[in-house]
């Protein structure tokens, strides 16, 4: 049988997260994830992704040590950032740098360890890059901040509000992890031939980038930056579907209703952010689209995805653009580490096959 993109395909089993398509759902190892970004940290999420239990306080301290202890760059590391292109975009500088820090000590089995070590040093390459191609100084981890507040204090050098940091936080927790998608898959596949966890987590990271899966956030932007005002937005938006254009921010291969990311950042907006226009837009924006979704695309249940209230959360902190999608990688590496040590429990290398459809008889 024949499904292009593997669709509805069920190429693995899993314990890390479960997707209700249709009711909107989203569970980590059994627990819901709106639930978790509203009552717990994401250092205590991403442990109960990694060892597949909430932790009790000192479990949850031992692993902030660690964090605290993996996310300082090392010389070696600062000096290869610098010597990228100037012209690479973020998301291949972070893939490359993870790339670099294949060395042998990176060998198949892949050990929690290693997991955390990477997941703790993506936030510092981003703000040391972010600096280095500004031209400002970057600020050195602190040992009393947590992931979340560093990450901010790294690319800002300010200590974060507690708005800003649980808004970013509520963001992070809620696309920690999400099955088998697009880069989730590629970790998969790369580990299952027993290769190495780096080397697993560069081929997510370049999954990760396209603009149909993490690279989609900027594209929201762009809409409503084109849009600008409400009563543009049908004529905008009616014209893209006219030329046969995908709206970024909206569709999803799982979800057939709305994605309840999605529902749990808008709502996390609307108790933040209260009456703000550029909210109100998005709102707006949200409305006509699904109409006119409706209109183009009659019965495919198009929605807001995880990515349209993203942009909006991202944009209302003021990061900028060209950290969407690392920020979104920042996060979304907890799921691919965790992915890739579930892979190598019960490891059968990946190896579908292609129906042949050329000439035979030439
Ligand atoms: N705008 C307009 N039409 C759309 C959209 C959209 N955003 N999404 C799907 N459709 C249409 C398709 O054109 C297709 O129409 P057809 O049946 O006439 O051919 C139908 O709906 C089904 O869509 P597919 O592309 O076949 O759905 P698929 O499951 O393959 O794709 C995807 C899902 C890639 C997310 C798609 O909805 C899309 O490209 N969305 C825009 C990009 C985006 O927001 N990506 C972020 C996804 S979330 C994430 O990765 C974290």
């Amino acid at each position: 049988m024949f499904n292009q993109g593997l669709k509805g395909v069920i190429a693995t089993q899993t314990e890390i997260s479960d997707i209700d398509g249709e009711k909107g759902k989203l569970i980590y190892r059994g627990y819901d994830a709106k639930e978790l970004a509203n009552n717990y940290r994401f250092e205590e999420v991403a442990y109960l992704l990694w060892y597949a239990k909430l932790p009790i306080e000192d479990e949850v301290i031992q692993l902030e040590q660690k964090l605290k202890q993996d996310r300082v760059l090392s010389p070696k590391l600062k000096e290869w950032i610098c010597s990228l292109p100037r012209n690479m975009d973020m998301m291949s500088v972070l893939r490359t740098t993870i790339s670099l820090l294949g060395t042998n000590e990176f060998q198949w089995k892949p050990t929690l360890d290693q997991a955390i070590q990477i997941s703790a040093l993506v936030p510092s390459i981003i703000a040391y890059r972010y600096h280095f191609m500004k031209g400002t100084k970057y600020n050195e981890p602190l040992s009393h901040l947590n992931h979340i507040e560093n990450y901010l204090y790294m690319l800002t050098g300010e200590i974060p509000s507690v708005a800003i940091t649980k808004a970013l936080e509520a963001y992070m927790i809620l696309t920690l992890e999400h099955g088998l998608n697009a880069s989730a898959f590629s970790a998969r596949v790369t580990a299952s031939t027993e290769s190495d966890l780096v080397s697993a987590m560069t081929s997510a990271i370049g999954t990760m980038k396209g603009p149909l899966h993490g690279g989609a956030p900027s594209g929201v932007l762009d809409l409503l930056d084109e849009i600008s005002v409400k009563e543009r937005a049908d004529k905008v938006i009616r014209e893209k579907l006219t030329k046969g254009e995908k709206l970024m921010g909206f569709g999803h291969r799982v979800y057939k209703t709305h994605d309840p990311r999605s529902v749990a950042l808008k709502e996390k907006l609307q108790q933040s952010q209260g009456q703000d226009a550029s909210l109100d837009l998005a709102v707006h924006v949200e409305q006509v689209a699904v109409r006119l979704l409706e209109e183009f695309k009659p019965g495919r249940a198009l929605y807001t995805n995880v990515e349209f209230y993203a942009a909006a959360i991202m944009k209302s902190i003021q990061l900028d653009v060209e950290l969407f999608t690392p920020t979104f990688t920042a996060s979304r590496i907890v799921g691919w580490t965790t992915h890739v040590l579930e892979q190598a429990e019960f490891n059968t290398i990946y190896r579908p096959q292609a129906e042949y459809i050329g000439r035979l008889d030439r």
